[in-house]
């Protein structure tokens, strides 16, 4: 038997959707129900091991090659960018990017330098750039719908997902950005390494997405 193939999921809500998905293809993941604080869980009939990581560290982890494949949405992979394959959308994790004012703004009006306040300034950056826009990008780490509110910045570039936070704090969306789903990411050393193996997993999650 071949080493198991490492896995990096990102830990939460993908975690539990990829483990869902993993059960659906069959796979006992008994030792993820039951992980206490560990974060390498064998799933044996697959011949794999996920590594429960940060969005982040996800992609860090297969861009060097210590984990072959691993699932982050499509947001981090934006922000992030990296060397790796990308190969399948697993439709879950839904959301979008977008961009949101103090409702009421007339965000496009007047010639100032418009501040746009993210958790994810390459996203924003880019979204201006081909707009041709001149903005000034403020990185936030929290909660960036508070930068507008404290008069620290025009906009925000967020993801949002049912629009609560946005409708709670009396913002609103003026322009989505991007969609976002998860996405299953693979090495490209691996991919050429573990091609049989890695192509019969991809192609049995295909046929149960
Ligand atoms: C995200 C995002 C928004 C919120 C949107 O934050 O930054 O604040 O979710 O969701 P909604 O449209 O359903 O209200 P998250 O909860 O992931 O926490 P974070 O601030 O730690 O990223």
């Amino acid at each position: 038997m071949n080493k198991p193939i490492r896995i990096a999921l990102t830990k939460g809500r993908l975690e539990k959707d990829t483990i869902g998905l993993f059960e659906k293809l069959g796979f006992d993941c008994t030792a993820v129900h039951e992980k206490g604080r560990k974060l390498i869980l064998p799933i044996p009939d697959a011949n794999a091991e996920v590594v429960l990581a940060k969005a982040n560290d996800v992609i860090t982890y297969v861009e060097h090659g210590v984990c072959d494949m691993g699932v982050v949405g499509k947001d981090t992979i934006m922000e992030m960018k990296g060397k790796f394959f990308e190969l399948v959308d697993l439709g879950f994790g839904k959301c979008k990017f977008a961009l949101a004012t103090k409702k009421g703004y007339n965000f496009y009006s007047g010639y100032g330098i418009k501040t746009i306040a993210t958790k994810y300034p390459n996203v924003a950056r880019s979204f201006f750039e081909k707009k041709g826009m001149d903005t000034e990008i403020i990185k936030i780490e929290g909660s960036v719908e508070l930068a507008p509110l404290l008069g620290l910045a025009d906009g925000i570039v967020d993801i949002v997902e049912t629009g609560t936070t946005l409708k709670e704090n009396g913002l609103e969306v003026i322009e989505d950005v991007a969609p976002i789903s998860a996405r299953l990411i693979v090495n490209t050393v691996s991919l050429k390494m573990r091609q049989i193996e890695i192509e019969k997993l991809i192609k049995l999650i295909e046929e149960n997405l």
